[in-house]
Order: C-alpha cells, then sequence, then structure tokens
C-alpha cells in the first residue's frame, strides 16, 4: 500500500511503499478514504513539532474509511461501515486523564491506503457526510465542540481566523443561537464569515486593538466566550474582549507575542480554560448535533492523495478558508 511519511529533516513528507497491516484481535482494518490536515501536522512535517517524531513516521490524525477487515472479537464494527479516526485513540470518556500515544508522533497516522487501529479508537461517520466531509471531523470540529460547549442563546461569541478549529466554532455557536463576531487578515473572507452567520467581522491586522472594537460592538460589554487560537499574541487583545466573568477556551497557539497581562486578567473576573480537542463520547455527542442539524464541514480545497505534498503547501500557505483534505 501507498503510504505518506515524514522525511525527518523538516522537508515535504515523501511517498512509500508498505505492507497492508492485518489486523489484531480486537482491531479493525481500514481502507482510508480521506484525511485533512490541521496545523500541527505541519508542525509535524517541518521538524518543528512540540515532541520528537521519528524518520519514517506516518502523519495526520484525521481519516475517514470504510472497514475492510475486522481481528478476532470485534463487535463495534462491521465490514463495510463507514468509520473516522478519534484524535485522542484513548480517551474514550470522562475528563481528560492524561496525554497517551498520538498519531503522526508516537503511532503511524492516517495518510496511508489502509491502517489498523482498535475498535474502540474510531466512531461511525454521520450519514449525510461524505468522506471528505468526514475526515475533516476528529481533531478541529472536535477541538471546536468543546472550546463552545455551554454557550446559547443571548451569549455572544468571538472567534479568530478562518482556520478549521474557529469556522466549526462559528458553525456550532450559530447552531446553538449564539451571536458569532469574528476576526480575519483577509477583507475577502469577511463576507464568507458572514455567510456563515458571523455578525461582525474585524480585520486584526487593520485594527491591532481588535479587543476594544469587539467590546464596543457588543456594546461596551464583551463576548461571554472567547475561543483563543492565536495564544501569546492574541490573549491581551481576548481579554480586552471579553465580558467580566466571561470565558477564554485556551485552544492555539498560532501568534508569537508577549501573552497574558496577569492584572488585566484578573479584573476581567474571567476563565480560561485549556482544550485538549476531546473524547471519544464528545465526538459522539458532537456527531449527533450534526447529523440532527445536517451540518456541512465547510472543505476550502480537496486534493488527491498523490498531491500530498501539494496539500502541505497549500495549508501553510494562509489563503484557505476551512479546512484541507486528501482523498485517497
Ligand atoms: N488545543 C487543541 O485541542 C487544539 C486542537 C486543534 C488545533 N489546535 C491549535 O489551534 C490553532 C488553530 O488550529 P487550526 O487547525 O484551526 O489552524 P489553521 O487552520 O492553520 O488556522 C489558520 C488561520 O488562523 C488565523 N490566524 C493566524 N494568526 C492569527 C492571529 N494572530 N489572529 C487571528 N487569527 C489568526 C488565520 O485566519 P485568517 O486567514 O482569517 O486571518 C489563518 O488562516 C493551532 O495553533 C492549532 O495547533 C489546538
Amino acid at each position: 500500500m501507498r503510504i505518506f511519511q515524514v522525511n525527518g529533516a523538516g522537508g515535504p513528507v515523501v511517498a512509500a511503499e508498505r505492507p497492508v497491516p492485518t489486523p489484531a484481535a480486537g482491531e479493525v482494518l481500514v481502507r482510508v478514504k480521506a484525511s485533512s490536515l490541521n496545523a500541527r501536522d505541519l508542525l509535524i512535517a517541518t521538524g518543528k513539532y512540540t515532541a520528537a517524531v521519528p524518520p519514517g513516521r506516518v502523519p495526520l490524525s484525521d481519516g475517514a474509511g470504510i472497514v475492510e477487515a475486522v481481528g478476532d472479537g470485534v463487535s463495534r464494527f462491521r465490514v463495510g461501515d463507514r468509520v473516522m479516526s478519534t484524535f485522542h485513540p484513548t480517551w474514550l470518556y470522562g475528563s481528560f486523564p492524561q496525554w497517551g500515544e498520538l498519531y503522526g508522533v508516537q503511532r503511524d497516522g492516517w495518510l496511508t491506503e489502509f491502517i489498523a487501529v482498535g475498535e474502540q479508537s474510531v466512531v461511525g461517520v454521520p450519514e449525510h457526510l461524505s468522506f471528505e466531509e468526514a475526515a475533516t471531523l476528529p481533531c478541529a470540529a472536535l477541538t471546536a465542540w468543546s472550546a463552545v460547549s455551554g454557550v446559547g442563546p443571548g451569549d455572544a461569541l468571538l472567534v479568530q481566523g478562518t482556520g478549521g478549529v474557529s469556522v466549526f466554532a462559528l458553525q456550532f455557536a450559530r447552531l446553538a443561537g449564539a451571536r458569532v463576531l469574528a476576526t480575519t487578515s483577509r477583507p475577502e473572507k469577511a463576507r464568507r464569515l458572514r455567510e456563515l452567520g458571523a455578525s461582525d467581522v474585524v480585520d486584526y491586522l487593520g485594527t491591532p486593538e481588535w479587543g476594544a472594537e469587539v467590546r464596543a460592538l457588543t456594546g461596551g460589554r464583551g463576548v461571554d466566550l472567547v475561543v483563543e487560537i492565536g495564544g501569546a499574541g492574541t490573549i491581551s487583545q481576548s481579554i480586552a474582549a471579553v465580558a467580566y466573568g466571561g470565558r477564554i477556551s485556551l485552544v492555539g497557539n498560532l501568534a508569537s507575542g508577549g501573552g497574558m497581562d496577569l492584572t488585566r486578567f484578573f479584573e476581567r473576573g474571567a476563565t480560561l480554560r485549556t482544550i485538549t480537542v476531546g473524547s471519544r463520547s464528545d465526538f459522539e455527542r458532537m456527531n449527533r448535533v450534526i447529523s440532527q442539524a445536517r451540518l456541512r464541514p465547510v472543505v476550502d480545497r480537496v486534493f488527491s492523495f498523490d498531491e500530498t505534498p501539494d496539500a502541505f503547501s497549500w495549508f501553510a500557505e494562509g489563503t484557505r478558508f476551512g479546512k484541507v483534505v486528501i482523498a485517497h
């Protein structure tokens, strides 16, 4: 079977051949039909990830496909079922236990034609979604779902930029009846954010003090929740934007900067909560909501398996809106 692997020297992923695995007891063999890229995959492929990645590792946490064969004792799935990966293969339910083995780092990921994984580590695909759409859910969608949990009608929420997590957060928050304000660096993306239901869009490059702008747009009250993807480079503006007693869901650290002024944060009486994607049970609940609402992920572009290096280049470029997918 064909795979792509990291070359260990920070260069592009490279194609290679491996034998098709045989599912062990309790495992399913999945014929992967689509995968998707997340910010961490770019870091893994370019040798900038926080943990060591051995040369030859197959990247990507997110994939969807068909169960091709099952090992002894498998009862959750049958041959022909449509399944998706889970980001944390061993976090099934409850609060975050600890970091376990992750795809693309300690174990081979989904940038492959076939993968054998424990039956507990995959979930069913919502019926209305294609494989390309389903492959966007395991990391970005579940992270967004966890980040916006608890918001509802009457709440105002801020999402930053137009990457995978932020666009899903916008969709879920709108579904929950909340008002959503958004930032972006690109005026052409503002229209698309509004089409998805953003009430207001602020240009964070043209308005460096965008936190005050967001506050003004909410009548001086501030937003109840910020989905923080910029981290050190944006948190001070997020604190300016958040309402007294509001929440900041700390998801990412995409933007370099000075970090947090603790005094100002303290003055807000706000809560900072870190997000680590979510458990399998969170994923299954999210999928029920996606099915009921017939929500469709925003797919920016689909690349063929052969075009995988181009998919990584496109992901790095920054003009995309939503998710970048590879069709296997
Ligand atoms: N904690 C978790 O569980 C978890 C899970 C998934 C991802 N993450 C992290 O969350 C972050 C986002 O992930 P992703 O996959 O959605 O990334 P992504 O798709 O790469 O997001 C890229 C977008 O982020 C926006 N952006 C970049 N710098 C920004 C800034 N200073 N202010 C506002 N927006 C900015 C840009 O939007 P515009 O082009 O519109 O300006 C850019 O297009 C990453 O740091 C990732 O590692 C964490």
